[in-house]
């Protein structure tokens, strides 16, 4: 019998428990405290530590009902011990000690990262094994990373990284830059689907060639992204077109940006890939429902001969199933629990 196992996830603003049996997913139950973080446009640590406070309990016994079991019925309970915002995460890590103390079961602390890929398991044609030499691109409000995954439980190595802005946080300051609500990327998708995204040439960050050198002799960041010179092209853009009178639309703007970003994350992906000898690749976080990313990277990838996994939009945002579908991987290949004594990590 596969392990049933229950993941707690508290890094940011989603309060979310999820529980699976191996790779079936039995139950995502998320709140999100998003609302509350709008007019301060950003997410406010203090705020989403007390959300999560608030939240743990009812979304705990949400995703037990909608599952159909009981605590008694668990094997093992995983939390997200980081990356993340700490006091969010303390909540998270001292709701799942203190289910752990009460039942006795196995508990184990998981990075947030490496749940992000073992979420492609859940449902999945995968069956219970990742591909070998596979590659996951993680874009959200606070990571972009391109990671090569060589086994869930010790061999996840980071391949390139953002140096500033992550992918989502660049779509969110450019949205208000636009007067476009917070969050905001799903506000840019929108729009950029009515604009010219070839209106504005806007920077392409880190792609000169004194950062990417050649496959020979690699540059300081060939694989790592830059969004902060980006953001300040779009805000001096607006601002010139502002005083000179002569704006352009601002779906084009949006789609110019929504371009430039996403042109350099999947072209980089596949590069990694390609030279990184990886043939599949899974993509994660937030902006992974973005519909022109969806687009761009099934084309390149497709276009290299890299195979693309892109689980369900609710699985690629934060959510306490990614957590349980690492915590079974951990449990199935008979990793020690983390006992006890751990303490959250926000840079993990
Ligand atoms: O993974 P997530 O829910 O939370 C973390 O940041 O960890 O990602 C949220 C981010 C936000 O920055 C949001 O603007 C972005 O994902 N996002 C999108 C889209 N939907 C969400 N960015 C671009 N296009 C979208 N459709
Ligand atoms: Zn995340």
């Amino acid at each position: 019998m596969m392990p049933l196992v229950l993941g707690i996830e508290s890094s940011c603003d989603e309060t979310g428990v999820g529980i699976v049996r191996g790779t079936q997913l039995l139950a995502n139950t998320v709140s999100s405290s998003m609302a509350e973080h709008v007019r301060f446009g950003g997410v406010i640590p203090e705020i989403a530590s007390r959300a999560h406070l608030d939240a743990i309990v009812p979304t705990l016994n949400e995703a037990l009902a909608t599952a159909g079991v009981g605590l008694a019925d668990i094997d093992a309970i995983a939390v997200t011990a980081g990356p993340g915002l700490a006091g969010a995460l303390m909540v998270g890590v001292c709701a799942a000690k203190a289910l752990a103390l009460a039942t006795g079961k196995p508990l184990y602390a998981v990075n947030h990262l490496v749940a992000h890929v073992g979420v492609g398991l859940l449902d999945s044609a995968l069956g219970n094994r990742l591909p070998e030499n596979l590659g996951a691109l993680l874009v959200s409000g606070g990571h972009t990373e391109i990671l090569r995954v060589r086994s869930l439980t010790e061999d996840v190595e980071l391949l390139g990284a953002t140096i500033d802005d992550a992918a989502g946080e660049a779509f969110d300051k450019i949205a208000r830059i636009l007067g476009l609500a917070y969050p905001g990327g799903p506000a840019i998708d929108r729009l950029a689907r009515s604009g010219n995204p070839a209106a504005v040439a806007f920077p392409r960050g880190l792609t000169a060639p004194k950062y990417l050198g050649s496959r020979e002799a690699p540059g300081p960041h060939r694989y790592d992204f830059s969004f902060s010179g980006l953001k300040t092209a779009v805000a001096r853009r607006v601002e010139q077109d502002e005083a000179a009178g002569t704006e352009i639309p601002t779906a084009d703007i949006a789609a110019s940006f929504q371009e430039a970003v996403l042109d350099v994350v999947t072209a980089k992906a596949v590069l990694a890939c390609q030279e990184q000898g990886i043939g599949t690749l899974l993509l994660g976080g937030g902006v992974a429902a973005n519909s022109r990313l969806r687009e761009l990277l099934a084309e390149r990838t497709a276009a290299a001969g890299i195979e693309l996994l892109v689980p369900a939009t609710s699985l690629c945002t934060d959510n306490g199933a990614m957590v349980a579908a690492l915590g079974a991987q951990l449990v199935q290949r008979g990793v020690q629990p983390s006992g006890l004594g751990f303490a959250p990590d926000s840079s993990l």
